[in-house]
């Protein structure tokens, strides 16, 4: 389907100034806020100026029809051919959207994304069809955050849905391909890139087939995910119609040959968690020998949790049936062992060294991760040397805690401020040595002036020392000066 009106509505949409800014500025904050909740009702009452802006914002954001005059002013000449494109539809002296177009803000850049009208405004329903194209999630936004933002050659978005990752890669990847078995969403995303003047090579076919045989420097999916039981009518959007986690554990165990040397895959993920198996046994059967691998789970939720996000997701809530699905769920989760779904992000390196971290972590991290994602693709397997000059993060606190007036503390904590915020219980030692290593002194310099104070052998402070320097700078405490 041709998108060849892409240019005349992007040049209607700047015009308007219909930019993240300018739609917050015109809504306000609070009613901004409502409408995140789903709610229209403050976002209606503060765009009745009249204006291009107000206009595009009732007719895509609030889902409001507006006069066919209004939308001819916002949208100049270009009514029509929406409306054939089957984004707009128009009835006598009425125009309505049938699709989402709304503008996207990335670090630099003022974007426009054009997917399915979010369902379920103002309690509504939220029921949708099968090919159902989701706009932004909080889902997008955080493998967006997650991925390294460095420059590279080949990238692929697989699962594009609207095309939201291949726009994020369009920035620093020279060439972006991106890939899914839905052609709405091989359609939205076209649409997007050329809505956006972006290239991005769009293929259709399911997940590694289109690609397969090439190699890419960095791949980011947000895969359909969804662990369910594969009943009732599968949604393109979130089920894969593998069993159980399968999808996440193909694409891991596919993408190292995929990968460039020195590539990355980022993906998001859910997996299972199996009764009486701890939750990294199973990911790190799945990691290859040749990739670096950083598993964080973040979240883990129990069956009946997990059953009802995805119930009231796909609109089944006080549905007729939901009991029923409910039970039946819950009985397959039952059935297959699983006493709870990890949440979070597994990041492969191909560095042909295997090391794999598996991290138990939802705590809050700094946003976007994908800086510190690098920095530990950096770190990890670093050999630290007597000869080395290392230096703690600018950004460490020390915690320490005790009872009043006692000598030691019983505790101490180092506490990252920035990144994965990671925190490490350590003892007096471990800590001195931290506070030491401002890059002018070497490891063994620290280590002798550390024995002379302690009034110990400088081999055995050397000893003890060396192998928690190794993993001092693996997790990020302390960097090469
Ligand atoms: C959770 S959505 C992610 C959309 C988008 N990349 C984002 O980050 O918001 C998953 C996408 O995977 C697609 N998908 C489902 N099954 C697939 C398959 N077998 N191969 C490739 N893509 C598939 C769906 O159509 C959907 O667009």
């Amino acid at each position: 389907m041709s998108t060849d009106y892409a240019g005349p509505l992007r040049d209607a949409l700047v015009a308007a100034d219909f930019t993240y800014d300018g739609v917050a500025g015109l809504m306000g904050e609070a009613p901004h806020r409502a409408l995140s909740r789903n709610e229209t009702t403050p976002g209606l009452r503060r765009t009745t100026d009249g204006s291009p802006l107000a206009t595009l914002t009732r007719l895509f954001l609030l889902q409001a029809p507006v006069t066919h005059e209004a939308a001819e002013a916002a949208l100049p000449g270009l009514v029509d051919r929406l409306c054939n494109a089957g984004i707009l539809e128009q009835s006598v002296g009425e125009v309505a959207a049938r699709l989402d177009c709304r503008p996207y803000r990335t670090d630099d850049q003022d974007l426009w994304i054009v997917s399915d009208l979010t369902p379920g405004l103002d309690g509504a329903p939220n029921r949708v069809g099968s090919d159902h194209v989701l706009g932004i999630s909080s889902a997008s936004t955080s493998l967006a955050q997650l991925t390294i933002r460095e420059p590279v050659g080949r990238a692929l978005d697989l699962g594009t849905g609207c095309g939201v990752q291949a726009l994020h890669l369009a920035a620093h990847a020279a060439e972006v391909v991106a890939t899914d078995v839905n052609t709405r969403a091989l359609w939205m995303t076209r649409l997007n890139a050329a809505l956006n003047e972006v290239d991005v090579d769009v293929r259709e076919g399911s997940f590694f087939e289109p690609v397969r045989g090439e190699r890419f420097d960095l791949v980011a999916t947000n895969p359909p995910f969804v662990i369910s039981p594969a009943t009732g009518e599968r949604l393109v959007y979130r089920d894969s119609g593998l069993p159980g986690d399968r999808v996440v554990e193909d694409i891991v165990r596919q993408a190292p040959d995929l990968l460039a040397d020195g590539g990355w895959c980022q993906v998001l993920g859910n997996w299972v968690i199996e009764r009486g198996r701890a939750w990294d046994e199973r990911l790190a059967s799945w990691l290859d020998a040749g990739c670096d691998a950083l598993v964080v789970q973040r979240e883990v939720v129990d069956p009946s949790e997990y059953v009802e996000l995805w119930l009231k997701d796909a609109g089944l809530h006080g549905s007729d049936d939901y009991v029923r699905r409910y039970d039946t769920w819950l009985s397959w989760f039952d059935e297959h062992g699983i006493e709870g779904v990890g949440f979070g992000w597994i990041d492969l390196h191909r560095t042909g060294g295997g090391r794999h971290e598996l991290l138990d972590w939802p705590y809050d991290v700094e946003q976007p991760i994908g800086p510190a994602i690098a920095e530990w693709g950096a770190a990890v397997g670093t050999e630290v040397s007597v000869d080395d000059h290392l230096v703690a993060r600018p950004d460490l606190l020390q915690e320490t805690q005790g009872r009043p007036g006692a000598e030691d503390p019983s505790t101490i904590v180092l506490r990252q401020q920035r990144g994965l915020r990671r925190a490490r219980q350590v003892d007096t030692l471990e800590a001195a040595f931290v506070g030491a290593c401002d890059g002018d002194l070497s490891v063994d310099q620290i280590v002798g002036a550390l024995a002379q104070i302690l009034g110990r052998d400088a081999g055995d402070v050397r000893r003890e020392l060396l192998p928690l320097a190794g993993e001092l700078v693996a997790e990020g405490f302390l960097t090469r000066g």
